[in-house]
């Protein structure tokens, strides 16, 4: 059975969180001698003289009308790769403890395992990029505290079944992560109305995909309180500046200009993949539900070198297991999709 209390590191457990100033007052005042912040402002049209709400209190409260998750189940990270790391920190004991990833699969996983000193057990998706149940079965130990989803995923493009995975949030006693980065992109549900159900449930989502704004850092990750608490109590007092918070509450009045660029990006990726599968030097376009496509190809390495000559980058991800042969492409606006177009008609 899960029980946060069995996967929790110890010191972790006993931590006493750092105390802001602005956490010990709360209230009306008009005089505030107590951050020892510059009283005379910033040199700047704007001021950010004063420390940011350690919560983010607004940007979770419309966070929280746009994703039906009541605030207190949200945690805010200097994107979500700040979340990545503090999970790991929070329930992995260094050199003890170990997660599994299932490659091919977001990078960050692993770099933050070995950044903690974590083990991370790779049971590789299979052929068609789902999970391999039998192998994340067969790798789980005592010692395994994490797994990592990714839905839709990167660098696939495509979405993991859901069946598999509940059969993992409802078998394993640590925590299933669902990276939800490219959700926005997808046609399948998201997991956070599954969190009533599933107390060992973390999903992950962010502003810097759909939303626009990966300059601001802004990444989100939903669960229940108790772990919201855990993590909330572990990262850095002021993780979410002052200016991306101010920033991301404006852009989130946004919706329809942000559905507008979503619609705009699917048909986008229609045209990109009807267009680059009639190219001779493509061998299969794997089907996505992300803002970008999976190309496998004969000659990765010459046109990933072709096109950068020509100064477009794409990913080469022919050295990524199961992915050999292939190149990720972000999905552009119509004429940075007809200017990729038009010069890999010119690649032989
Ligand atoms: C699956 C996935 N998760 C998380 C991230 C990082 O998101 P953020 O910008 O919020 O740190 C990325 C970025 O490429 C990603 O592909």
């Amino acid at each position: 059975m899960y029980n946060i209390n069995n996967i929790l590191r110890e010191n972790i457990k006993n931590l006493t969180p750092y105390s802001s100033a602005r956490d010990e007052y709360q209230g009306e005042a008009s005089v505030f001698l107590d951050a020892n912040e510059n009283a005379y402002g910033s040199p700047l049209d704007q001021q950010f003289n004063r420390y940011p709400d350690p919560l983010q209190y607004k940007v979770k409260m419309r966070l929280s009308e746009i994703k039906g998750v009541p605030a207190r189940n949200i945690f805010i990270g200097n994107g979500s790769d700040e979340a990545i790391d503090i999970l790991f920190r929070s329930f992995c004991n260094p050199g003890v403890d170990n997660v599994i990833i299932v490659p091919p699969t977001y990078g960050m996983y692993q770099v933050s395992a070995n950044i903690n000193d974590v083990e991370a057990r790779k049971v590789l998706l299979t052929e068609d990029y789902q999970l391999n149940l039998e192998g994340i079965a067969e790798a789980i130990d005592k010692n395994t505290k994490l797994i990592f989803i990714c839905s839709p995923n990167n660098p696939t493009g495509n979405s993991i079944n859901r069946e598999d995975v509940e059969t993992l949030l409802a078998n394993f006693n640590g925590l299933v992560i669902v990276d939800e980065a490219y959700i926005n992109f997808s046609r399948q549900k998201t997991f956070i109305q599954e969190l009533t159900e599933y107390a060992n449930l973390v999903v992950l989502q962010t502003l810097s995909k759909a939303w626009g704004l990966a300059g601001l850092r802004i990444g989100m990750a939903f669960a229940s309180e108790e772990i919201i608490e855990v993590m909330n109590k572990v990262k850095p007092p002021y993780n979410v500046n002052e200016s991306s918070q101010q920033l991301a509450l404006e852009a989130l009045a946004n919706v329809d200009q942000v559905n507008g660029w979503i619609r705009e990006t699917l048909l986008q990726r229609d045209r990109l993949v009807l267009a680059i599968k009639e190219f001779e030097f493509v061998l299969d376009i794997y089907p996505s539900d992300a803002n970008f496509i999976l190309v496998k190809t004969t000659d990765a390495n010459g046109i990933y070198d072709f096109l950068v000559n020509k100064g477009i980058i794409v990913r080469n991800r022919s050295k990524v297991e199961l992915c050999e042969g292939s190149l990720r492409i972000t999905v552009g606006t119509p004429e940075e999709n007809t200017i990729l177009l038009d010069t890999l008609k010119t690649f032989k």
